[in-house]
């Protein structure tokens, strides 16, 4: 299914198929689209070297069920989850240009954590209880059980933080992307976890890779005035709250981190990109800032709600 967005930009969802002609069709007509199904799929409609930036935030590894079974985030390791979102990000890469910039942002788990917990929320016979259900039918997730790996003493050890954002990082590179920034996202407001043996985790990482040396970058419009009343870069540690939305999705973007990304990433005008839209902060943040837009999600709760929040924010 597709979503029109607004009567405003007169979007037409299924123009793609066969009515686009030229390149230049392309980019006066699909000004802002979302659509409903597997980003892999539906990217493959788009020309090469037309997207200025893709910002987005993929599922984890075994940190919430969005859809069911066999979907990303559901792998039964962490270094075949690493493995599958590095193959996503190879697909969209040829639609990147050149010039291109690629924001990732993704955080970490531990293995085996809360895997004991998880149980209450199945019954006896391992059916989903309706504690799961409801969660199910108010954040449109559920908690997942981390996949039973065998301990073997070295990186699957209970409490072992697995390093996933580094070993994603790291794949990234080895498959050719250029990696040109760890930024840590920090979140002052975080709310204390329950742990008793370490501290409090209050960070996530956004990656920002590109395919070239060469790329679109304006730090001008993110400088921060420093001590001496002179702009200055504003550094690569953010802090930035975590934003509740009135709506129920559990992992959303707050919108000024988006802000900053799009400000710096993409042209005005230019095309922004996410695969993994969830609620479709990027969408609005991007159409605020006067980009295009193109986002699409699995989820079709998901792209409703991000639909209707969209036409409250326009
Ligand atoms: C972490 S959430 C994104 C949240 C988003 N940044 C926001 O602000 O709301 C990841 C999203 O990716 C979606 N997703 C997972 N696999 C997908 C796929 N193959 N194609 C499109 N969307 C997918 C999930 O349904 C989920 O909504």
């Amino acid at each position: 299914m597709c979503q029109s967005a607004t009567k405003k930009f007169d979007t037409e969802c299924h123009l793609f198929d066969e009515k686009i002609q030229s390149k230049n069709d392309f980019e006066i007509k699909l000004n802002n689209t979302i659509e409903h199904g597997d980003c892999r799929k539906l990217i493959s409609k788009f020309h090469d070297d037309t997207i200025d930036l893709i910002v987005t935030s993929p599922p984890y590894w075994a940190k919430r069920i969005y859809n069911g079974s066999g979907e990303l985030g559901s792998e039964e390791t962490p270094e075949e989850f690493v493995k599958e979102l590095v193959n996503y990000f190879n697909i969209f890469k040829p639609k990147l240009k050149k010039t291109g910039n690629l924001f990732v942002n993704i955080g970490d788990t531990f293995f085996g954590s809360g895997a004991g917990a998880w149980n209450k929320y199945l019954d006896e016979n391992g059916e989903i209880t309706q504690t799961q259900k409801d969660r199910k039918e108010k954040f449109f997730t559920t908690k997942p059980l981390q996949p039973k790996l065998k301990q073997n003493g070295k990186l699957y050890q209970n409490k072992q933080l697995l390093l996933i954002p580094a070993r994603f990082a790291i794949a990234m590179q080895d498959s050719g992307w250029i990696l040109r920034d760890d930024i840590i996202w920090h979140k002052p407001n975080r709310i204390p976890a329950s742990v008793k043996d370490r501290f409090n985790n209050t960070y996530e990482h956004v990656f920002h890779f590109v395919k070239n040396k060469s790329y679109f970058f304006d730090l001008d419009s993110v400088k921060v005035i420093g001590a001496n009343g002179n702009p200055k870069n504003p550094g690569d540690v953010w802090s930035i709250n975590t934003q509740a939305l009135d709506g129920d999705h559990t992992a959303t973007f707050p919108e000024k981190l988006i802000e900053k990304i799009v400000l710096c990433a993409s042209p005005e005008n230019g095309l922004v990109y996410d695969p993994f839209l969830g609620t479709g902060t990027s969408w609005i943040v991007s159409n605020r800032l006067k980009r295009n837009f193109i986002g699409h999600e699995i989820n079709e709760d998901f792209i409703n709600y991000a639909n209707q929040r969209y036409n409250k924010n326009f």
